[in-house]
Order: structure tokens, then sequence, then C-alpha cells
């Protein structure tokens, strides 16, 4: 299997009833790419999967083209995708291998060469013994392994995943989060993934496309977002990101607790954003901020310390290393280094 490339042009969604799904939203996936489409629930995600799988269209004006060719008009049976829904969607009276060849079988594939070939994707997805079982024999991550061998079987040219973890366990998720990634690694198959999950985004996108109220807030590989997010919004919604107010007065930002050199034009009003790692706790006597410690969770191989920021502020994070003990009370300094900071 080889990916193909996949332009969204300009994809807009209103729906019958006046709901706008989607803003116009265009953006390219290449050949072979793991794509990850993140955000919150009801930013259009599943609409813009289902208008690049053919299961809705895009309003007037909109394209989609899967290697340069317009698939517009093609229902998804003519697209050749695989798709692998949260809900399983799975037939509960056909038997595993029954469900696995389901796809070739609408594609009339005759019955021998067809459980041949369901056969293998089941021994991929290391499911080769479950063939005969029925659905309800299986556990929840083998019925979703089930599923994603019925997408596969077809050797689709897009595999297509909406949220398909997330009715499971914790560990269960991790698990299968890994051998997903194995999968899109090894059949190199282009692929989207649709997910509310950051770390889920993380581990699987390439590229990660984060999504506001069905817009395109950023696009960038899991670094670029993490560390150079576009917006509030995208900073905030990826990883933990601490915010703290003040004014930037001669090249230093002046706050509540202290005053921290940065370089930025001055800027009477400024909100600094660092991440919890950024955070170096230092000595209080000398230290460029100092603040009281709120509480620390000690978590085993790190260690997360609150700072109180003040009335009303939430509390400022900072992940330490996990040997030093802190009191709640306790009063500490708090560095960030200027690269560190960001203005947004
Ligand atoms: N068939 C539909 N008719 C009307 N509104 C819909 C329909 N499908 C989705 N929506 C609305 O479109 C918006 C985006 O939905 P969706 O794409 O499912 O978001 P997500 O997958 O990110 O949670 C939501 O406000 C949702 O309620
Ligand atoms: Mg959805």
């Amino acid at each position: 299997m080889t990916g193909i490339a996949i332009t969204v042009e300009a994809c807009g969604k209103t729906f019958a009833d006046g709901t706008r799904a989607l803003s116009p939203i265009s953006f390219e996936i290449g050949a072979g790419e793991s794509i990850a489409i993140l955000g919150p629930s009801g930013c259009g995600k599943t609409t813009a999967l289902r208008i690049i799988a053919g299961l809705e269209g895009p309003d007037p004006g909109g394209r989609v083209l899967f290697d340069g060719a317009d698939v517009t008009p093609l229902p998804i049976e003519r697209r050749n995708v695989g798709m692998v829904f949260q809900s399983y969607a799975l037939f509960p009276n056909m038997s595993v291998i029954e469900n696995v060849a389901y796809g070739l079988r609408v594609r009339g594939v005759p019955r021998q060469p067809r459980l041949g070939q369901a056969q293998e994707v089941l021994a991929m997805m290391r499911l080769a013994e479950f063939g005969g079982r029925r659905i309800d024999q299986l556990s929840g991550g083998q019925r979703q392994r089930v599923a994603l061998a019925r997408a596969l079987a077809v050797k689709p040219r897009v595999l297509l995943l909406d949220e398909p973890l997330t009715a499971l366990d914790a560990a269960l998720r991790e698990d299968l989060r890994a051998e997903i990634d194995g999968l899109l690694r090894t059949l190199r198959i282009s692929s989207v993934y649709v997910t509310h999950d950051q770390a889920e985004a993380m581990v699987l996108g390439d590229r990660i496309i984060v999504m506001e109220r069905g817009a395109i807030a950023q696009i960038g590989t899991p670094r670029d977002i993490y560390f150079r997010p576009a917006s509030r919004f995208v900073a905030s919604f990826v990883g933990t990101m601490n915010r703290l107010e003040g004014a930037i007065r001669g090249g230093v930002f002046e706050t509540r607790a202290g005053r921290l050199p940065v370089d930025r034009a001055d800027a009477a009003e400024a909100v600094a954003f660092f991440r919890p790692e950024a955070a170096r706790l230092t000595p209080a006597d000398g230290a460029p901020l100092r603040f009281r410690v709120a509480r620390c969770h000690f978590l085993g191989a790190a260690q997360r310390v609150y700072l109180d920021a003040g009335e009303g502020a939430p509390a400022l994070i900072a992940d330490t290393d996990n040997r030093r003990t802190w009191q709640p009370g306790q009063e500490t300094g708090l560095a960030v280094s200027a690269s560190d900071l960001l203005f947004l």
C-alpha cells in the first residue's frame, strides 16, 4: 500500500438546519503523511473528515482532490478510503472474519480469495485466531483492532480515523495508539486521525491541524504547535501553559511578583505565556520573580509545584526534579529565560 496526496480546497459546510460547521478550510496532506486533526468537541473535526471520506459534500466552491484528481462528486465507495469510527460500527450478526472481508465482498471479490485476504489482515493485527468469533465475544480493544482490520482489508489509499480510541480505558488506549503508530509507519499509507486528545495527536501526527470553531487555528509539526503556538487558543489547548500578566517597559517585563528581562519592544500591557518545564525554581533571595508555594504534587518521575499567583489569578505551575521537597507557604524564586516567554 502507498499513500496518495490529498488536497482540501476551500471546503466549508453549512448543514440544512443552518448550522455552520466549517468555515471554508484548505490544507494539503502529502503522500504517506499522517495528519492529526485536533480540537475541542464541536469544532468541526468529524465534518472535515466526512468531507474527505465522501460521506458529506462541501458547500459549493469546495473541492477535494486525491493525487490532483477532483473526487468531490464521488461517494465514499468510489474513493477507496478506509474508515474507522469511535463506535467501531462492526456488524454484530457477522463473524470477525466476515466483518473484515465485508468491503471485499461489496467489491465482488470471490469468497476464497476474500477470506484469504481477510485472514492476512487479521494476522497483521494479531487477531489470527479470532476469525470465527462473534463480535460480542471480543474485548473493546479487540473490537477496535477488527475495525482497523476491516478498514485496511480493501487496501485503501487513505485511512481515516475518527476518535477510534475514545471508548477504551487509558492503558488500552496507549497500547492501541502505539499499535496504530506502528501500522501507519509500516504501511506508509496516508492517514487522517481525528482526536480531541493532544497526546494522540502528538504521537500519531507528522503534522497536526488544530481547529477552533470550524476554522483552522494552526497547522504544524507537534514541535511547532507546542513551542510556537500561533494563538492563545492553541497555546492553552496543547499542553499546560502558564500565563502571567504585566507590562513591558525598557526591556523588562514588570509583574506583581517581580521583574523579568525580555527581548521585546515595550508594551503597556502584556501577557506572558511559558511552559511548566521552562519555569526554574530558585532561592527566593535575589530572584527575578518571587512566589509562595501553594501545593506540590509528587508524581514519581516528576514533581509539579503550584505557585500562588495572587488573588483571582490561576496558580503558576513549575515542573521540577523529583528530589527536592516543597512545603505550602514556602517562598521561592522563579526564573524563566527570555527565549521561553511567548507574548501572544
Ligand atoms: N448533520 C448535522 N446537522 C446539523 N448540525 C450538525 C450536523 N453534524 C454536525 N453538526 C454540528 O456541526 C458542528 C461540528 O460538528 P462535528 O464536525 O461533529 O464536530 P467535532 O467532530 O469536532 O466534535 C457542531 O456544532 C455540530 O453540532
Ligand atoms: Mg467528532
